[in-house]
C-alpha cells in the first residue's frame, strides 16, 4: 500500500531545497518502486500571508493523516514584527506539538570528503559520528506560564517556565538508549542539574531508565561543559540526550563541526513512528531565491524518512550513497566550496543526486 508524504516547503530557501528533495522522491518512486504519494500544504510565513495563520487547520489535519511530513524551513525578516503567536516559527512548534513529535534525532556526521570544510582541525573531527537526541515537545519552549507582564512600577517583565514531568523525561531517554544500542552503546545525558531543579529530576530519571540498559554506559554532563567538549573533543560522544532548549543550541554547535549546517538532516518522531523530517539549517533569508542553497540536508532528511517512517531502509542507504558519490565527484554547494572542488547551485546539486541514484540502479 502506498504511503503518503506531506510536503511543506515553507519560507526562504525552503521551496528551493524542497524542490530538489521532491525530484529525489520522484526518482525513488519511478525508478525504484517506492510506493509513495505526495501532497503539498502551507506552513510558516507563507501560510500566514495566505490564511492569517502560520499553521492552518487544513495543514495540521493533512499532517496528522500522512505517514510522514517533509518540511523545508519557516521564517524570515518579513514576519519578525508579528506577535509571537502568529509568527512562522509557531507553525513549526504547532506541528511538533500537534503530532506529538517528542523525539528529535539530529545526527552530526562528518563526510570524509568534507573534512577540509570544518572550521576545526581535521584530526579533531575526522570520523565524527554523533547523534543528538533532543526532547522536542516540552521544556521551556512549551512551559506555562509564559509571557510579558507590566508590573505596578510600569516596568515590563518577561517570563518562561522550564518544566519536565518524569514521563516526558523517561520516554526521551528510552529513545536515546534504544538508539545507543544500535550504535556504540554510550549515552551522555546533558543537563544543568547543579542549578535547575527540573534538570536535576532529568538526571535522576536518566539514571533510572539506564538501569534497563545494562549494556549502555551512561554519563552526565552540564550543558556548558558539553558545549565546550563538543568543540574540544567531539569524538568522545556517541549519543547525547537533552532538553528542548539545550538540544537546540548544542545541535547547531554539532552541525558546524561537520563543515556546514547545510549537510544535517533531522527527524522528529512520535510514539507511533510517524515523523516530520527537516534540514536543521532554517530558512536562510539572506540567500533565498538565488538558487545557491545546499539541498543535501533536505535530501538526507528524505533518507531518514525512508528509514524511520516509510520502512524502506535499503532505499535510505541507496540515497545516502548517492549523496556520497556526488561529494566524491567534487561537487559542492557554495557553503562547502573549497579549493579543487566545483561549486554548483541548488538545482544542479539535486540533479546530480538523482543522476547518481539512477546510476546505482
Ligand atoms: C530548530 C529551530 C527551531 C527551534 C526554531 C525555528 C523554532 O531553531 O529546529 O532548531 O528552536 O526549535
Ligand atoms: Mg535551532
Amino acid at each position: 500500500m502506498s504511503k503518503t508524504i506531506l510536503i511543506l516547503p515553507g519560507d526562504g530557501i525552503g521551496p528551493e531545497i524542497i524542490a530538489e528533495a521532491v525530484k529525489v522522491i520522484a526518482c525513488l518512486r519511478d525508478d525504484f518502486g517506492l510506493a509513495v504519494e505526495t501532497q503539498e500544504a502551507l506552513v510558516g510565513g507563507c501560510a500566514y500571508d495566505a490564511t492569517g495563520s502560520p499553521l492552518p487547520e487544513d495543514t495540521l489535519n493533512q499532517a496528522k493523516a500522512a505517514d510522514a511530513v517533509l518540511l523545508g524551513a519557516v521564517g524570515g525578516p518579513k514576519w519578525e514584527p508579528l506577535p509571537i503567536a502568529v509568527r512562522p516559527e509557531k507553525g513549526l512548534l504547532g506541528l511538533r506539538a500537534g503530532l506529538g513529535l517528542f523525539a528529535n534525532l539530529r545526527p552530526a556526521l562528518l563526510y570524509p570528503q568534507l573534512a577540509a570544510a570544518s572550521t576545526l582541525k581535521p584530526e579533531v573531527v575526522a570520523g565524527l559520528d554523533l547523534m543528538i537526541i533532543r526532547e522536542l515537545t516540552g521544556g521551556i519552549y512549551f512551559g506555562q506560564p509564559r509571557g510579558v507582564e507590566t508590573l505596578d512600577s510600569g516596568e515590563r517583565r518577561g517570563f518562561n517556565t522550564l518544566v519536565y514531568s518524569e514521563s516526558e523525561i523517561e520516554r526521551i531517554c528510552r529513545v536515546a538508549f534504544d538508539i545507543a544500542m544500535q550504535r556504540n552503546k554510550r549515552v551522555c545525558s546533558v543537563d544543568k542539574a547543579n542549578v535547575l531543579e527540573a534538570t536535576e529530576l532529568w538526571r535522576e530519571v536518566a539514571i533510572k531508565v539506564g538501569q534497563d540498559y545494562p549494556e549502555v554506559s551512561l554519563s552526565h554532563m552540564y550543558v556548558d561543559n558539553a558545549a565546550m567538549q563538543l568543540v574540544r573533543a567531539p569524538k568522545q560522544f556517541d549519543v547525547m540526550v537533552t532538553t528542548n532548549m539545550f538540544g537546540d543550541i548544542l545541535s547547531d554547535c554539532a552541525a558546524m563541526l561537520t563543515g556546514s549546517i547545510g549537510m544535517l538532516p533531522s527527524a522528529a518522531l512520535n510514539a507511533s513512528g510517524q515523523g516530520m523530517y527537516e534540514p536543521i539549517h532554517g530558512s536562510a533569508p539572506d540567500i533565498a531565491g538565488q538558487g545557491v542553497a545546499n539541498p543535501l540536508a533536505t535530501i538526507l532528511s528524505v533518507a531518514m524518512m525512508l528509514r524511520y517512517s516509510l520502512g524502506a531502509p535499503e532505499q535510505a542507504e541507496r540515497l545516502e550513497q548517492a549523496v556520497e558519490s556526488v561529494l566524491d565527484q567534487g561537487l559542492r554547494s557554495a557553503d562547502l566550496a573549497s579549493p579543487g572542488t566545483k561549486t554548483v547551485g541548488t538545482a544542479a546539486m539535486g540533479d546530480a543526486v538523482v543522476a547518481a541514484l539512477r546510476a546505482s540502479g
